[in-house]
């Protein structure tokens, strides 16, 4: 830990200087109140040591970054069948892309695109009673951690301004591939990206991706193995949309973003590292913590590759 704490500290004093050509979210109104100065780094190791430098027990809309936790659910209840529902390859097109859907008759390209994730969504549905409250202590247990909660001010305002997701979803059903009323999936839909977690517990939440045995405190696994490194080759894929080659390329470990401004990046057999910085880039993708997280695995030499 030693270690990793000098070069984060570096690296973030560095990163802290420089220019921040990005944007903060504005499509959901209530995200673009957050204050553009926000920077925060936590790294979380499968030896249980942590470290944090920043903003980084300040809890944010972690929006995308929740599709990590849904995919994990849906993929433990459905088991295989889930692929017959969304697909496993990168989509080259931006998170909220209508275009492939038509051609692809409904079933989408992958689980963290918005199509992809709604699907997953339907899924949970048909399995819990109430997806909600069921989703949230699913969360809860994994990560041992009590105090996670939605944010309903964020939920709704994505809700008063979903038109895309809201067209998705009708667009979907139209092939079949939604089961359940579009409303209600799409109300879970919106609570789930509106979890809000601080850069510490979401290293520490996704450590069930780091690491092969891992349990949580009741001693139950989260995955299996294989499902482990499963969701970790769809997060290398397909985890930064249209910039997950640029993702893999400069940082080369499986992550995910969300257009809170947060990315988690996970290097199996080490640790789980997140990084919070609001202004994203033309992508939706945060563009200090890209280049964080560059620095990083370059300083450490732990990329995967
Ligand atoms: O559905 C949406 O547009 C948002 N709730 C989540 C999008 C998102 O975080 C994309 N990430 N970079």
């Amino acid at each position: 830990m030693e270690n990793y704490k000098n070069i984060i500290e570096d690296i973030y004093s560095d990163v802290k200087k420089v220019d921040d050509i990005g944007k903060v979210a504005n499509y959901i109104p209530e995200l673009a109140f957050i204050k553009a100065a926000n920077f925060g780094v936590h790294i979380s190791t499968i030896n249980k040591e942590g470290f944090g430098v920043g903003n980084f027990d300040k809890k944010f809309s972690i929006q995308s970054i929740s599709k990590i936790l849904s995919l994990t659910l849906a993929y433990k209840l459905e088991g295989e069948k889930l692929w017959e529902r969304v697909d496993v390859e990168p989509s080259g097109n931006p998170f909220n892309s209508l275009l492939q859907l038509e051609s692809d008759l409904g079933k989408p390209r992958n689980p963290f695109i918005n199509s992809g994730a709604i699907v997953v969504c339907d899924v949970l549905f048909n399995h819990l009673k109430n997806p909600k409250v069921d989703f949230l202590n699913f969360c809860k247990e994994i990560s041992n951690n009590a105090t996670l909660n939605y944010n309903e001010k964020v939920a709704l305002s994505e809700k008063a301004a979903g038109f895309r997701n809201i067209a998705l979803t009708n667009f979907i059903k139209s092939f079949g591939n939604i089961k359940n009323n579009v409303d209600d999936v799409l109300d879970f839909y919106f609570h789930i990206c509106s979890l809000e977690m601080s850069c510490k517990e979401l290293s520490e939440i996704f450590l069930y991706l780091t690491d092969d045995n891992f349990t949580t405190k009741n001693g139950n696994r989260v995955l299996t193995m294989s499902q482990a490194k499963r969701i970790n080759a769809i997060m290398l894929t397909c985890g930064f949309y249209d910039e997950s080659g640029e993702f893999a390329f400069r940082v080369g470990l499986p992550g995910k973003s969300g257009v809170g401004g947060g990315i988690v990046a996970i290097h199996p057999d080490k640790y789980c590292i997140t990084v919070w910085s609001p202004k994203l880039n033309e992508k939706g993708n945060s563009y200090k913590g890209m280049l964080f997280l560059e620095k990083f695995t370059t300083k450490t030499a732990s990329s995967i590759f």
